[in-house]
């Protein structure tokens, strides 16, 4: 079986796989209500806690599988994007892990990982296929053409990625931290038509969300605190059609452009209801694997080319791809 270690954020995540991809264990822990206070995510304090949950983590995944380490084939890291310390601690233990049972290890990059959500049991996705990945980090549009190597991109975002969108927009209503799944359930409340926010039009496939951001700081501002209490709901629903809105409108005109058949959403916002609704022709993740988590990352080691003990000893996390 394959051991999957994920620590690029604030889950401390390890999950365990089969070879054919079939979910044996998915342990995250999450560290949100850590981080909620300080409205984010605390880079020195994610990497502390990962360090203290790495272990009882695999752990747990173990036990969860009903498996021995005896039993693990294939260790698979994130080593990258994310934060530093944070990935340095997952690399680390995958590193002491892999060298202890003189078993090779896969440097996974987390965008493969997110795309390779769709490709476990029990309803594993084939390329080639067109695939938004919107996370807090990221908002990509790719060319899947196989499982393994690197993507061709499409677009991206000019600025803010669209999970940032949400997490910077709840903060403006008042809502907690991460945001996106905060302000998809308010949305369910709310008049999606009460307030338009522009949608910005940028060339080609790329995205852009910081105007958005600035529309609802103003519609906001504009308030007294007892209307922003009435008018939450009407805000949070009609920023989130924006967003929503946005990303469909685009995979649609990618799809077009290169007359892709399947299309497919990955990463924490293809989590949002509004937008899965919005799609229902496309592959969308499973829920508990469209945000950070290990089977993904497990997934993406099969069709990377692992590195046999002991070359890895060496290896490093890296914070940004480019
Ligand atoms: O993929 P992920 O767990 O971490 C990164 O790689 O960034 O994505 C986290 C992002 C956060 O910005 C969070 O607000 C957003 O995904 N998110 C959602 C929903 N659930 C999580 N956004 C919109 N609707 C949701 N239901
Ligand atoms: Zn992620």
């Amino acid at each position: 079986m394959i051991l999957g270690l994920e620590t690029s954020c604030d889950e401390t995540a390890a999950a365990l796989i089969s070879p054919q991809g079939k979910i044996l264990s998915n342990v995250v822990s999450s560290q949100a209500d850590l981080h909620a206070r300080y409205g984010g995510v605390v880079p020195e304090i994610a990497s502390r806690r990962h360090l203290e949950l790495v272990t009882p983590v695999i752990r747990e995944a173990l036990a969860g599988a009903g498996a021995e380490l005896g039993d693990v084939e294939l260790i698979g890291v994130t080593t990258g994007p994310g934060l530093i310390g944070a990935l340095l601690v997952g690399v680390a233990a995958a590193k002491a892990v892999a060298w202890a049972r003189r078993l090779p290890l896969a440097a996974v990059d987390h965008l493969h990982g997110h795309v390779a959500s769709l490709y476990l049991e029990p309803d594993p996705l084939d390329p080639p296929f067109l695939c938004l990945l919107a996370s807090g980090g990221h908002t990509l549009l790719l060319d899947v053409q196989e499982r393994g190597g690197t993507p061709r991109v499409l677009g991206t975002t000019l600025d803010d990625a669209a999970g940032e969108a949400f997490d910077k927009g709840a903060r403006l209503l008042g809502l907690g931290y991460p945001g996106g799944a905060e302000i998809d359930r308010l949305a369910r409340e709310g008049d999606p038509g009460a307030y338009t926010f522009p949608v910005a039009r940028v060339p080609g496939l790329d995205f852009s969300f910081s105007g958005l951001k600035t529309a609802l700081l103003y519609a906001v501002r504009e308030l007294s605190p007892e209307e922003l209490e009435r008018r939450r709901a009407d805000l949070a629903a009609s920023y989130q059609r924006a967003i929503v809105r946005a990303l469909v409108g685009r995979i649609q005109q990618a799809a077009a452009d290169l007359g892709a058949n399947q299309v497919a959403v990955v990463g924490g916002v293809a989590a949002n209801s509004e937008l899965r609704a919005s799609l229902p022709e496309a592959a969308a993740a499973p829920l508990e694997l469209c945000t950070d988590n290990a089977a993904m990352i497990a997934s993406a080691a099969r069709f990377d080319k692992a590195i046999p003990y002991p070359g890895y000893l060496g290896l490093d996390a890296y914070a940004s791809s480019a």
